[in-house]
Parts: C-alpha cells; structure tokens; sequence
C-alpha cells in the first residue's frame, strides 16, 4: 500500500530492468506499494534483487526476481516470457538498466563505448521491443487501465546535458531520448504510452563519489538550484505517476527530475 494507500497500478504487472539497485529498486518499491506486481531484474546481483522483493512481499506486495542481461536477446526474451507464463502478461515497462564507463575523450576503449551502448541504448530496445510485441496482441485491458501498456525509458540530465569525460554515457542517453520519442509516435494509435524520465544528480552507488562527502555534496549542489541531491523515491514517484492512467494523455515527453539542474544554474549570477 502508498503512504495513502491510493493503488493506481492495481492489479498490473511491472518488469523494471536494473531494479537490484539505486533508482531501479526505488522504482520497484513505489509501483509496489502502488498496486503492481514487479518483476526485480538484476543481471549481476541477486543479493540486491532479493532485498527489494523481499521487502515488497514484507509490505504485502508481490514481487518475482529474474536474471537477465538486457544487452543480451536471449536473456531480455525469457524474462518477457517468464513473466507471462507466471502473471499472464506485461503491463508496464520501466526500462531502466544503465552504467557508467568513465574516460577522458582519448582514453576511452571500444570496451568502454560497446559497454555503455549495450545496456543503457541495446538495452532498452530489447526491453521495449517485447513490451510492445505483448502490449500489441493482448490490447486494452479496461479493468486494468485504459492504455494497451506503458513503457518508461529512463535517461538521465546528460540526454540533453553534455558530459565531458562521459561521452559514452552521455552519448546512449541522448540515443534513449529519440528513440523514446520515436517509438512514442509510432505506438501511439496502438494505445502504447511511452515517456521518458530523466533523474538529475541522485543518491545512488553510479555517483557516490559526487555526495558521499560534505565537500563533494556543497561542490554538486552548485549544479542544483533547488539546493538538494535528489532521492531514489523522488524518480520511483515519477514512475507511478507515468505508469498509471493519471497521467493518461502524456505521451513522449521526458520529464526531469532534476531539482533544476537542467537550468543553466551557472547563468543565476552570471552572462
Ligand atoms: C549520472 C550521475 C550524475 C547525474 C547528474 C546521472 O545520469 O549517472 O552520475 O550525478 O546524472 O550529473
């Protein structure tokens, strides 16, 4: 149950790539308590994945903990298919797997680029791709929501923010802002929602270097007019909201959740 025990998502099934941890596993927590069943994906640590199911299930939520690399077809294929088999179908997708390779321009390897494309860029294509074979032969299930299914690709600040030293990075989330954007027009008369989130600086593992210190907190806040790092909670209720029928004619749009980072803060006092 939310907080206020309103459930939008009752009754729906949730798969969220990358939920063992970070955003992901806030995400996993918030469409939980908000009715949905989750599926907690993980690729590397089932020790994570198991915390956030256990601690739906503790809460009365139910939840399923699935291995897949979502760079691999295979993997992304079987755990669409094992969702199915246990819930009867897919109604959400938050595709939010992603990782950092860091580099100066000249320093990056091809291993560093390939990495970051494959999970955060390939990644969400797998996902979304059988999202949208699912959401496409089941249709509207009216008892459940009005929209045939909905996807969340989940992006970043640096879709639109350049990112020195994070070419790779910064490169994969502007490629999830088109596509996102493009399969939105294209699913559209299918009834298939499809946006965008794009967290700012966040309190997660990917930047704890950025926070983890009051030096390092008081240097990133500079980059924040809302003077705050964001919370993991802050992004899952914006994947509540995205995925429930509440926000039912928004369709293609990335929505930041950032505290103002994407506001040019620099220029306050300054141009
Ligand atoms: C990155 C973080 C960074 C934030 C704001 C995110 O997409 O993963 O490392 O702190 O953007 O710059």
């Amino acid at each position: 149950m939310s907080e206020t025990g309103y459930q939008p998502l009752k009754g729906q099934r949730a798969i969220v790539s990358g939920g063992s941890s970070g955003i992901g596993s806030a995400v996993c927590k918030c469409l939980a308590a908000a009715g949905a069943k989750v599926v907690v994906n993980y690729n590397s640590s089932p020790g994570g994945a198991e915390e956030v199911a256990q601690e739906i299930e503790s809460n009365g939520g139910e939840a399923m903990v699935i291995q897949a690399d979502v760079g691999k077809e295979d993997d992304v294929q079987k755990m669409f298919s094992q969702t199915i088999e246990k819930w009867g179908s897919v109604d959400i997708l938050v595709a939010n797997s992603g990782l950092q390779r860091d580099a100066s321009f000249d320093e990056l390897t091809l291993a560093q680029w390939e990495k970051v494309m494959n999970v955060n860029l390939t990644g969400q294509f797998l996902c979304a791709r059988e999202a949208v074979r699912e959401f496409k032969r089941r249709g509207i299930v009216p008892e459940l929501s009005v929209a045939a299914g909905k996807i969340i690709c989940m992006s970043s600040v640096h879709d639109i923010i350049p990112w020195a030293g994070h070419v790779n990075y910064a490169a994969s989330k502007g490629g999830v802002l088109l596509m996102m954007k493009s399969l939105a027009q294209e699913v559209a008369p299918l009834k298939i929602r499809v946006n965008g989130i794009s967290p700012g600086a966040i309190k997660t593992p990917i930047n704890r270097e950025a926070w983890e210190t009051p030096e390092a907190e008081e240097k990133l806040l500079e980059l924040i007019p809302y003077q705050r790092v964001g919370e993991p909670e802050d992004i899952g209720k914006a994947a509540v909201w995205l995925s429930s029928d509440d926000s039912d004619y928004v369709h293609g749009i990335t929505l930041y959740v950032d505290g103002g980072m994407t506001l040019y803060p620099e220029f306050a006092d300054n141009g």
